[in-house]
């Protein structure tokens, strides 16, 4: 499909950047959404996601013509030549990932679908979601496609304008040609599959990510029992490039709207398939192994009472580059502190207003007054840059816990504070040399 008509049903991560990012590459796209206010300020231009870009390019595709938004998918879908599903998939109350929203989606548009449209779906949705689609739609001339999106938050018009690879699947060979065909402007390597394939793919990838996570925590728990240093642990593994570099930066625990969910999803998955997934299960336990060890730390830094203490936090979204909360690390040890009786306060650079549990302060210094410990828990790279002299005169007791290993312990020590990262034992003033 050389300009395509495209509906992207769904206006959340996914769905805006891939209705942006493909009106960007020249195709038509109509883009919905059940919430009417959000599609009145999308369609006025205003972006509530912060996403490097993203802005820019609904701004583009909308003075272009390229790109509209809508309410009703319906009226949208006549016409149309691909329909991606981009509509959340949360996860179930059994772990499993509940497919309503998607469900719903295909019921209401079923009778009006032109004969051949592709129906796309790019939300993580189990394996055989694809055929449950087919047969709902009771459609047999219109194809179901899997395609699912690897971008990540913080960098997601990046990595689907530049992606490692274009996964397409489906059980119509020609179908799955003429998806992996939008993309053909972006020159990425496609894998075209059957349907049941690429689901999985999109599984396998983000429960490996996990994994590489917990096993790269694991290994830094190990340095610090053995007086080893995670940093130059990992630098001397990330050489090699079967492992690869990425990925191996320990850290409070994994998080985020994604990894989670999909852990979770693929071992029911399994579960199902009558399959013991051993290795999936223990990297999920150790993530919440990792979040316990956090917590000992803290209370080991403030004389093994957390109850009365008084903890300062710096970061509160999953990751930097992101003004998302969803199942953030950071907000799991905020709420274990408090339930251990610890008083909170927190400062986000994107994160303003109340929080259940915590006082949120507009800037660090103020989140470290009376604080006993200093807690860093989201890689913010301003972080770096704090005045550590001024906050030590801020803070009752003198606590660094550098949970992603972030400050430079020098400057921090230079302060007259403490510090403390994760596997690392001794304070490492020079980096490690891997010449
Ligand atoms: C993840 C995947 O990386 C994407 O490829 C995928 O498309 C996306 O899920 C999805 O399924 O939609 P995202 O949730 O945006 O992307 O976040 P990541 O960048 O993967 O980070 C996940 C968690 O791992 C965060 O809590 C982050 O802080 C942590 N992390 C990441 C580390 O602790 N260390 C690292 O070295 C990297």
């Amino acid at each position: 499909m050389s300009a395509a008509r495209i509906v992207v049903v769904g206006t959340g991560y996914v769905g805006l950047t891939t209705g942006a990012s493909l009106a960007s590459l020249g195709h038509r796209v109509t883009c919905v959404d059940v919430d009417r206010a959000k599609v009145a300020r999308l369609a006025a231009g205003r972006v509530d996601i912060m996403e490097p870009g993203l802005a820019e390019l609904v701004a583009r595709g909308l003075t272009g013509g390229h790109l509209s938004f809508v309410v009703g998918a319906r009226e949208a879908v006549r016409g149309a030549e691909a329909v991606f599903l981009c509509v959340p998939t949360p996860m179930g109350a059994g772990g499993e990932a509940d497919l309503r929203a998607v469900e719903s989606v295909v019921t209401e548009v079923a009778d009006v679908l032109p004969a051949g449209c592709a129906v796309i779906t790019k939300s993580t949705v189990p394996v055989g979601t694809a055929r449950r689609i087919q047969s709902l739609l009771g459609r047999p001339d219109v194809p179901v496609v899997s395609n699912p999106e690897f971008l990540r938050e913080g960098t997601a018009v990046a990595d689907f304008l530049g992606p490692d690879r274009i996964v397409v699947g489906s059980d119509d060979p020609d179908a799955a040609h003429r998806v992996a065909g939008l993309y053909r402007q972006l020159r990425a390597p496609s894998v075209i599959t059957d349907a049941a394939s690429a689901e999985l793919v999109k599984y396998a990838a983000n429960c490996f990510l996990a994994m590489k996570l917990s096993y790269v925590n694991s290994v830094a728990e190990l340095c610090e029992r053995l007086g080893a240093d995670i940093e130059a642990v990992t630098e001397g593994m990330g050489h090699d490039r079967r492992i690869g570099r990425s990925f191996l930066k320990p850290g409070p625990g994994w998080g985020g709207s994604c990894l989670p969910k999909d852990t979770s999803a693929l071992l029911r998955v399994a579960e199902a398939a009558r399959f013991d997934f051993g290795l999936l299960a223990a990297a999920v336990q150790e993530n919440f192994a990792q979040r316990d060890r956090v917590i000992a730390k803290i209370a080991g830094a403030v004389g093994g009472r957390l109850a009365g203490a008084r903890i300062g936090l710096l970061g509160l979204t999953f990751k930097a580059g992101t003004n998302d909360l969803r199942d953030s690390p950071a907000l799991s040890v905020a709420s274990m502190l408090s339930a251990h009786g610890a008083d909170i306060a927190a400062y986000d650079p994107a994160v303003d207003g109340e929080l259940p549990g915590m006082t949120v302060f507009g800037d660090a210094y103020r989140a470290a007054r009376g604080a006993d410990a200093v807690v860093l828990l989201t890689e913010w790279p301003e972080f770096r840059q704090l005045d550590w002299a001024y906050l030590a005169g801020q803070m009752r007791g003198d606590a660094v816990i550098d949970t992603r290993n972030l400050l430079e312990p020098r400057v921090v020590l230079d302060a007259g504070l403490s510090w403390q990262g994760i596997g690392r034992t001794r304070v490492h003033v020079l980096p490690a040399s891997v010449s």
